[in-house]
């Protein structure tokens, strides 16, 4: 594949192409760490095991390409979103890690896989989640990035970190009645750490104020289409299909936007917040990637 000066495919290359360019190079870096991440705990491999084993196991990430394609957009490097691209992964494993114990939504599988605690059990899928917290900050703080951009990842990160974190608290007490709260807790437990990738990726192309503010505005709107429509998913689906369980939110008896309003009025609040992510994007030039992934993200099947 042909590369420009910055390290990604040349602006001919076909939506598909990206993609898998995106994922194998993500895949390549993330095999990398997990080498590195083994050597070091070789006192307590079963952690850096059960870590590996919930990052290794294959998600969409979406996270870290949006952290390589904002980068991207805003004339940056790729090398220089490598850092920030596996940060937010191992954010967003840990969060997943936690999701699925007994004492939140109880769900024996993820990604395809046993959940880490029914492979783990449940202490070390706890602390292979502090884990993967801590050491996301470290893998920042090691980087090859200039002080200034480590210390405004190392910020944002740990704010949207902390937000989400505090949805899922929103979450597990339940008592949602009204979509006005329930969208509130949408913008926390999930589109915080969809803005972390995006104005990470800003930060590591040095992107102004203004493009900063649009990243924050697409990803804040594309948060809460992307927990609609997972909402809508754990009704519709399978757990073949989704590689996680299906009526997950009705055992526990949680309110969403498709018992709110509906499975088709669900539908058509997704498309609108689609719609005004895509909005944010026309800051951007050479925002056609950004945009494709944003239009297939809404017709997601898992
Ligand atoms: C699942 O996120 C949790 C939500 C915030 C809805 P993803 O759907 O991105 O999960 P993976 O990374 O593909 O497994
Ligand atoms: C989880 O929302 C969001 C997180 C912060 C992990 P869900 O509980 O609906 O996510 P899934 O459906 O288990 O992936
Ligand atoms: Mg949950
Ligand atoms: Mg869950
Ligand atoms: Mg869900």
């Amino acid at each position: 594949m042909k590369l420009n000066k910055n390290g990604y495919p040349s602006s001919d290359t076909q939506f598909q192409d990206v993609m898998k360019f995106y994922t194998s190079y993500f895949e390549e870096k993330l095999q990398e760490y997990i080498t590195k991440l083994n050597e070091k705990s070789a006192d307590y491999i079963s952690l850096s095991q059960a870590s590996a084993y919930s990052l290794a196991a294959g998600g969409k990430r979406i996270r870290p390409l949006l952290v390589y394609e904002f980068c991207r957009v805003c004339g940056g490097d790729i090398t220089d979103a490598v850092p920030a691209a596996l940060a937010i992964e191992m954010i967003h494993t840990f969060s997943l890690i936690h999701d699925d114990l007994p004492c939140m939504d109880d769900d024996d599988m993820r990604r395809g896989k046993p959940s880490c605690h029914k492979a783990y059990g449940e202490a070390t899928a706890l602390l292979a989640g502090d884990a993967l917290t801590i050491e996301a900050f470290d893998v920042l703080a090691s980087s090859h990035l200039a002080p200034v951009k480590v210390k405004e990842m190392v910020k944002i990160l740990s704010e949207c970190s902390y937000k989400m974190t505090g949805g899922q608290v929103v979450d597990i007490n339940g008592d949602i009645k009204d979509t006005t709260l329930l969208l509130k807790m949408y913008s926390y437990k999930t589109s915080q750490l969809i803005i972390a990738s995006s104005l990470m990726g800003c930060i590591a192309a040095n992107a102004d104020e203004n493009k900063k503010a649009a990243a924050y505005d697409y990803a804040y709107n594309l948060g809460i289409a992307f927990q609609i429509i997972d909402d809508i998913l754990d009704v519709t689906s399978d757990k073949e299909t989704l590689g996680k369980p299906v009526g997950s939110d009705e055992k526990q008896n949680k309110n969403t936007m498709v018992t709110l309003i509906g499975l088709d009025e669900a539908k058509k609040l997704a498309k609108e917040y689609t719609e005004k992510a895509m909005k944010s994007l026309e800051c951007f030039e050479n925002n056609e990637f950004l945009t494709m992934l944003t239009n297939i993200l809404l017709g997601r099947k898992k």
